[in-house]
């Protein structure tokens, strides 16, 4: 399963990349909202520092303007896939936009129906919000079981990014499922290093170290 970043820090982005395991980023404008940085300030340190895929929104309604801001966001990097949210004119937009080798990420995707229609409109990616669903008492890995499963029955090649992860219970029970790709935020990835055997390890190892004789460092 790949790892995303879902964040528009690119201290946090620096950090995850550091330790090896970050294979792409996703934003949205409320994430590059929280930076208080000018969006493509932002958005160029992003593409520079990472080698995999960078999801960018649009914010237009109509498929003429997400169109329009897709062209215009692939043209920051060969990196960027444009995230378009999951609506009728999002599929128009979709469509056109693959049609012209821009890779697109349908956002907002609630239901497993919706992940059809975006794989059906052509999507490189979708992203179904799990930690929304269980805000609400749904039940946000059915949803990614049940996309799964229509998307081997009838091999789209669409990939699933499991978003609006909230904790590493998410980010295990997507890789049990099979998910692509988890976009998680920072402060989850960096939940999943920890084990309080690992620090208990580590503090037996670094004292019995002390009583070795003749130590080369
Ligand atoms: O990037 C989309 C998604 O991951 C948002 O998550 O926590 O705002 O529901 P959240």
């Amino acid at each position: 399963m790949k790892f995303f970043l879902d964040t528009a820090d690119i201290e946090q982005i620096r950090t995850v990349n550091s330790w090896g395991i970050l294979d792409g980023v996703t934003t949205n404008p409320t994430l590059v909202s929280k930076t208080g940085r000018p969006f493509l300030e932002v958005v160029k340190e992003i593409l520079e520092e990472v080698d995999g895929p960078v999801s960018l929104e649009t914010v237009s309604l109509d498929a003429e303007g997400m169109v329009k801001e897709g062209r215009q966001l692939a043209e920051l990097g060969e990196n960027v896939v444009v995230k378009i949210p999951m609506t009728p004119e999002g599929m128009k937009a979709v469509k056109l936009l693959e049609e012209e080798g821009i890779p697109t990420n349908v956002t907002l995707i609630f239901s497993p129906t919706q992940a059809l229609i975006a794989a059906k409109a052509g999507a490189s990616y979708v992203s179904p919000f799990v930690g929304r669903l269980d805000d609400i008492s749904g039940e946000g890995m059915k949803l990614i079981r049940e996309i799964r499963e229509i998307f081997f029955n009838y091999e789209f090649t669409t990939e699933i990014i499991v978003a609006s992860v909230r904790h590493p219970m998410h980010v295990l029970e997507a890789a049990l499922v099979g998910a692509d790709i988890c976009t998680a935020p920072f402060s989850t990835i960096e939940k999943l290093f920890k084990h309080p055997l690992t620090d208990k390890g580590i503090d037996t190892f670094l004292k019995d170290w002390e009583k070795v004789p003749d130590k080369p460092f």
